[in-house]
Parts: structure tokens; C-alpha cells; sequence
């Protein structure tokens, strides 16, 4: 049964829990979900096949494909009154604010697929988050930048459907070139899952308290809020961003990196786990590269995240430390390739995450051995100390 396993990978990480789902080895920089190599699955597979795989265990079959599919559409609109949600935020609020508010507010609508009760219901569940994720993403932003919001299309695979929502206008349908579809499409598979993550931790953690998907997944969007996890690639661009326009030396930057008290960080890079390359960094740098060949764009920043990663890497502070790009370091010069503004940066890593969010829950759900997690601590605090009245203290 899974909490009762204590795994140490050498590095002081110990693991308490045991998960089928994906394998990271941080030596060899593999990362396999269900056993598929994270480079086939980015290079072949859609999102969708990709969370399939994620949440049912296996690649699905053309017909469970096509199911699922159907489960998707069906599930991609809101309930009409969630739209008053929507009216009640102030414009400026934070898409990952209002992303795990709506996602939370999905059961006051009383889904059936909250009391999963057996597969199908699962299933239909599954499906129901995925969609409404992205549809609320894309709604938050249309708010947000007060424009009408536009509703799914039923002829869009996942990832168009998306752009779609975020860049259509009455007068104008928006369609994405096959090179912008395929950089979303890969963005997200290669965000779909990376095992015992902070964000996926505490799913498990709310999770094994026995709560339903909506508001385990609700408490992961928030997990991931935070700047040294999901809110790591728009901290990147800002990064980069600054290097460009204060015209800062890549060499400077670096040594106020290794600088602790500089407070200055090389966003995008380290890693927990990886002591070489994050083999999603590796597959986003050639797809950033592609990507603006393709738009026949260049963006200053990918020089400069090439430049920072060169200097980074000659470095002996970074390469004794075995601090290397990370997954974050050029995911957001995808997402501003595409069009995608800075503040929703985090929302894509969470639509990304989601199929992972979504599994996790389900091997915590489906463990009838599974226990409540309740980790241990080390008391390092006053020893027995007596009450005084205020006079005495
Ligand atoms: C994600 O867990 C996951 O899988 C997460 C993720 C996922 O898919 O879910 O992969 C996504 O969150 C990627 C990480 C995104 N965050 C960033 O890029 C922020 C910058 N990175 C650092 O904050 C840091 O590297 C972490 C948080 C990612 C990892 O931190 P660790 O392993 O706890 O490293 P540490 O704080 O113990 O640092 C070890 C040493 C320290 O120096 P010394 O005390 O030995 O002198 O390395 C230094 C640190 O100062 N260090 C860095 C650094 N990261 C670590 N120095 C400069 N720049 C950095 N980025």
C-alpha cells in the first residue's frame, strides 16, 4: 500500500508515497509517462491522447479515442450561471485566482460528475475538467480584457479550440497556423505531468482527505501560483525581458545569480530532481527556435536565454551545483510566440497539468488501503514551558 514506503534518491529527496503514473530518472534526464518516453509523446501524440494515457493508464484506442472525445465537446460549455461569476471579478484580477475560484465553483453547479460513483462517471468527470479548464481559462481572459467571450467550437481539436477562444472576435474567427497549434499542443503535453511535484502533492494531499476532483484540482491551481513552481516560466521572461532593455551584460546577471544575498535567481534553471538536462527544456528550446522560424519572427530573448544558458553552463557555480534549464526556462518564449500574454503564463502550465492532476487524484481515489496523508514533522520548538498570569510575564 502507497505511504508507508520511505525512498531516498541519494540526494536527501525521500519519497513517502509509491505512484504508477510517471517515472523521472534526474541522472539520465528520463521522464516517461506510463512508461512513454516524453519525447515520443511531445513529437506524436495530441494533449488529449497524452491525458488519456495519463488518467486511463494505457494510449487509447480509436474507439475510446473517439469517446472521449465526444465527452469533451459535450462537457467544453459552462452552466449559464456561471457566467455571473465571470461579471463579479474585478478586471484586473489574476487569472490563476479566478482559474481555481471557477474551477472550485464547478460544484455548486451540482455536476453529476462530482459523486463519481463508477467508471463512466470517472470518465465523464475527467473529460468535464479538461474542458471547463480550458473554457474558464479563456473566458477569464476575455474578461479580463473586456471582450465578449467566446464560446468552444465543436470542429476544433483541443489546442485550437483554446486559441480560438482566446483570439476570436465577433467579426473575425481566429485560426491557428498548424506550427502555433503544434507548439500548444507540445507545450502541453510536455506540462501533462512530473510525478511528486509541489502542485501535485497537494492534490494527493487533498486528495487522500477524501474531497472530490473539482476541489482537489482547485487547491493544485494554487500550489502552482507560486513564483519557484508554476509561476517560474513567466518570472523567465520577466527576467529575460529586464537583461534586454537595461542592456545588463549576460555575465553580470550571471554572477549576481550565484550572489545569494543579490536576492537574484537564474529563473528556469535547477531543479530538484534533474542533476542534468530536463529533457522537456531540451525539446522547448528546438520548438521555440522552430516556432519563430515559422512565424518568421525573431524574439531577442531567445538569443538571450541561448546566451544565459551558455554562460550558465561554462559556469562552476552552476555546473557544481548541477543546475541546468528546466522545463520553464523556454516555455515562455513559446507562449509569447503564440500570443499569449504574460500574466496567463501560469495558466498554461496549469491546462498542461491538469491530465496529471486529474490521475493522481484518481490512483489516491481508487486505493481502498489508501490513507489520509499525514506527514511527520521534527518538533524544534520550546520545550514544556508554564503559563504565566500577564502580570508575570
Ligand atoms: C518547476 O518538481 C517539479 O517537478 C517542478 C516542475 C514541474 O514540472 O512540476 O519541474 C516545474 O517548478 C520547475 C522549477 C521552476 N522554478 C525555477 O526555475 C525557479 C528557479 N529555480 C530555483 O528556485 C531552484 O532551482 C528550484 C526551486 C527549482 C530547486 O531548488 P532546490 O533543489 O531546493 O535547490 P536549492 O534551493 O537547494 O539550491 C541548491 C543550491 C543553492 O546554492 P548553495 O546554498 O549550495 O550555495 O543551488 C543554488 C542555491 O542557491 N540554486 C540556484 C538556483 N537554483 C538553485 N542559484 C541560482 N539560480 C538558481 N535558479
Amino acid at each position: 500500500s502507497t505511504g508507508l514506503i520511505t525512498l531516498d534518491d541519494g540526494y536527501g529527496n525521500t519519497g513517502s508515497c509509491a505512484s504508477a503514473i510517471t517515472f523521472i530518472d534526474g541522472e539520465k534526464g528520463i521522464l516517461r509517462y506510463r512508461g512513454v518516453p516524453i519525447e515520443d509523446l511531445a513529437a506524436r501524440s495530441s494533449f488529449i491522447e497524452t491525458a488519456e494515457l495519463l488518467i486511463f493508464g494505457e494510449l487509447p484506442d480509436p474507439e475510446a479515442r473517439d469517446e472521449f472525445r465526444q465527452l469533451l465537446t459535450e462537457n467544453s460549455a459552462l452552466h449559464r450561471d456561471m457566467r455571473k461569476h465571470f461579471d463579479g471579478f474585478p478586471a484586473d484580477a489574476h487569472p490563476m485566482a479566478i482559474l481555481s475560484a471557477m474551477i472550485n465553483a464547478l460544484q455548486a453547479y451540482d455536476l453529476p460528475e462530482i459523486h463519481i460513483t463508477d467508471a463512466s462517471g470517472f470518465r465523464r468527470a475527467a473529460a468535464a475538467l479538461l474542458a471547463k479548464t480550458r473554457t474558464i481559462a479563456a473566458a477569464s481572459y476575455k474578461s479580463h480584457i473586456g471582450q465578449p467571450i467566446a464560446y468552444p467550437r465543436y470542429d476544433m481539436p483541443y489546442a485550437e479550440n483554446f486559441l480560438h477562444m482566446m483570439f476570436s472576435v465577433p467579426y473575425r474567427d481566429y485560426e491557428p497556423t498548424p506550427e502555433v497549434a503544434h507548439a500548444l499542443n507540445m507545450f502541453l503535453v510536455l506540462h501533462a505531468d512530473h510525478e511528486q511535484n509541489c502542485s501535485t502533492s497537494t492534490v494527493r494531499m487533498v486528495a487522500s482527505g477524501g474531497a472530490n476532483l473539482f476541489a482537489s484540482v482547485s487547491a493544485g491551481v494554487n500550489a502552482l501560483w507560486g513564483p519557484r513552481h508554476g509561476g517560474a516560466n513567466m518570472a523567465v521572461v520577466e527576467m529575460l525581458s529586464r537583461i534586454h532593455q537595461e542592456k545588463i551584460p549576460v555575465s553580470r546577471y550571471i554572477d549576481q545569480a550565484k550572489d545569494r544575498s543579490s536576492g537574484v535567481r537564474l529563473m528556469g534553471f535547477g531543479h530538484r530532481i534533474y542533476r542534468s538536462f530536463d529533457p522537456r527544456a531540451q525539446i522547448l528550446k528546438e520548438a521555440a527556435h522552430s516556432l519563430l522560424e515559422s512565424l518568421n519572427v525573431t524574439d531577442p530573448l531567445l538569443d538571450i536565454a541561448r546566451q544565459v544558458e551558455e554562460a550558465a553552463l561554462a559556469d562552476d557555480y552552476f555546473r557544481e551545483r548541477r543546475l541546468y534549464p528546466n522545463v520553464d526556462f523556454y516555455s515562455g518564449i513559446i507562449l509569447r510566440a503564440i500570443g499569449i500574454p504574460t500574466d496567463m503564463f501560469t495558466v498554461m502550465f496549469a491546462i498542461g497539468r491538469t491530465p496529471g492532476w486529474i490521475a493522481h487524484w484518481k490512483e489516491i481515489h481508487d486505493n481502498a488501503a489508501q490513507r489520509i496523508h499525514r506527514p511527520r514533522q521534527l518538533y524544534v520548538g520550546e520545550p514544556l514551558t508554564q503559563w504565566l498570569p500577564p502580570a508575570e510575564r
